[in-house]
């Protein structure tokens, strides 16, 4: 495994990163989440990503189980706020009272005495980017956090929040979590120049596609039995934007034909293009099984060369929606 600087910041991440969504503390059992996550941190994975909002709060839960028994120091730990964990006026958003109450409650569940990195899940609207600095700084300052970053946030928000933080000396957010692979390059035009020039790294998510990367999914065929797709509990955010349309599909399989010439697998084609951009950090992969664990991180320092690069930009005409 190889490692990155987070943007500009002092700390290393692992290329490739173990994520917690619709997975862990959800459609794969506790016992299975426990050897996963043990067996990412053996292929020398650091870096762990979840969220309060995941499994509403659950996911927190099996991660902080597998942290319990490894060096706590030996792992990259990151958390999110921002979406809904109650009903109430003030149980969602970035307020300072959210920010604070949430962050306590992760360190609970998480059963950690701080988060590495603890990130603003969404922007806030109706929230002054000063209130959210000042509770992520202040957080810092109390060693609960010692990171903070955000996610999905605009080239022009991720530089108010620099702006603001250096205004009043405090820690600017380190990174950003945008969703970004092959099929989906919408931070390329503004996000990645801007947080590069402010020295945010990107922690990417949904490196695969939920799946439809590894080319497991076929125009016109259903979709195979275990898989996210096939799975109506979890493939609400597969189903609806055109991830699995035939067209989409069908440039997939196009790219499966240079994954099979460079004899690696799909999921390794499509993680070492995104680490092709020295901007990103790290790729954030998800993971039901072991086996795609093996695959995913064999992904880390694979170099493709320009002429592949340019042939995958051929093949991808059509993209899918965020
Ligand atoms: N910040 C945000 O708003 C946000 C949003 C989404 C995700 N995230 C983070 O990013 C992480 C990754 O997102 P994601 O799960 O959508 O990522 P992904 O890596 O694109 O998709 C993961 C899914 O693809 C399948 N898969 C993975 N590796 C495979 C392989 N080598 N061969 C075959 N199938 C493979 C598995 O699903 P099946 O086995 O079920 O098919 C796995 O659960 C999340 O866990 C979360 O931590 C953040």
């Amino acid at each position: 495994m190889q490692y990155r600087k987070l943007g500009k910041w002092g700390v290393k991440v692992s290329e490739i990163a173990l994520g917690s969504w619709l997975t862990y503390g959800g459609s794969v059992d506790e016992k299975a989440s426990l050897n996963q996550l043990q067996h990412a941190l053996d292929c020398g994975i650091n870096f762990i990503d979840t969220a309060n909002v995941y499994a509403h709060g659950d996911a927190e839960v099996v991660v902080g189980k597998a942290i319990k028994s490894l060096r706590r120091d030996a792992v990259f730990l990151a958390t999110k706020v921002y979406f809904p964990m109650a009903d109430g006026p003030n149980d969602r958003g970035l307020s300072r009272k959210h920010i604070f109450e949430q962050c306590h409650a992760s360190l609970k569940r998480l059963n950690v005495d701080y988060i590495d990195l603890y990130q603003c899940h969404r922007y806030d609207a109706e929230t002054p980017v000063f209130e959210v600095v000042r509770a992520m700084d202040d957080l810092a300052r109390q060693g609960k956090i010692l990171y903070w970053g955000v996610s999905e946030w605009q080239a022009a928000q991720i530089e108010e929040a620099v702006n603001v933080a250096n205004a009043i000396n405090a820690l600017p957010p380190v990174s950003n979590q945008p969703c970004y692979n092959i099929l989906q390059r919408g931070i390329e035009r503004e996000v990645i120049p801007t947080s590069a020039r402010l020295g945010l790294g990107q922690v990417v998510f949904s490196p695969l596609a939920q799946g439809v990367l590894t080319g497991k999914y076929k125009a016109g065929q259903p979709f195979p039995e275990g898989s996210r797709a096939a799975d109506n509990r979890v493939n609400m955010f597969m189903v609806g934007n055109n991830l699995t349309s035939n067209e989409v599909l069908e440039q997939v399989q196009k790219l499966h034909g240079i994954a099979r010439e460079l004899d690696v697998s799909m999921a390794q084609l499509a993680l070492a293009w995104i680490l092709r951009l020295k901007e990103v950090s790290s790729v954030i992969c998800g993971a039901t099984r072991i086996e795609q664990i093996d695959d995913n991180v064999q992904a880390s320092g694979m170099v493709l060369p320009e002429s592949i690069i340019n042939k995958i930009d051929e093949i991808v005409t059509v993209s899918a929606r965020r």
